[in-house]
């Protein structure tokens, strides 16, 4: 292999492995809890709109907890926010399982929408 083979095989690997790195960086936490924000069915987004808001304000207001008690429980969740009966359904864990659930609650604490 002459020198410069070696330093195009060297450039391509490099390429490559940007690449890779890039499309997991992609599909990290918050991708995907915006994903599943309009994936998910009824789609949060129906309700909240693009990103999410009025939710963009609900992560400096609320907690972690709290968001998974309104995705879980919105009865209980309004109740303990001393509102009314939302018109948001419940999102069990057969709709929405466990991980895709941490993965909203992560999109909805993104300190800046990824839209
Ligand atoms: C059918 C419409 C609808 C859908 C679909 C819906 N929501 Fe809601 N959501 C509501 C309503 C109505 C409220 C109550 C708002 C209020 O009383 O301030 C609410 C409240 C919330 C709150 C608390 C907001 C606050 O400001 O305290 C969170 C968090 C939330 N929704 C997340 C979600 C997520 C995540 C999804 C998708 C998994 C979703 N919602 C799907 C209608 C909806």
């Amino acid at each position: 292999m002459t020198r410069k083979n070696a330093l195009a095989v060297v450039l391509i690997a490099a390429a490559f492995a940007l690449l890779a790195a890039h499309v997991f960086a992609a599909e990290g936490p918050r991708a995907r809890g915006e994903r599943i924000a309009s994936s998910v069915t009824p789609a949060c987004r129906t309700c909240h709109a693009a990103n999410l808001n009025p939710l963009a304000g609900f992560a400096e207001r609320s907690s972690r907890e709290d968001a998974r008690l309104w995705i879980r429980d919105p009865e209980a969740a309004a109740e303990k926010a001393g509102k009314r009966r939302p018109k948001m359904p419940a999102y069990g864990p057969k709709k929405l399982p466990d991980d895709d659930l941490e993965a909203l609650v992560e999109y909805i604490f993104a300190p800046t929408p990824t839209k």
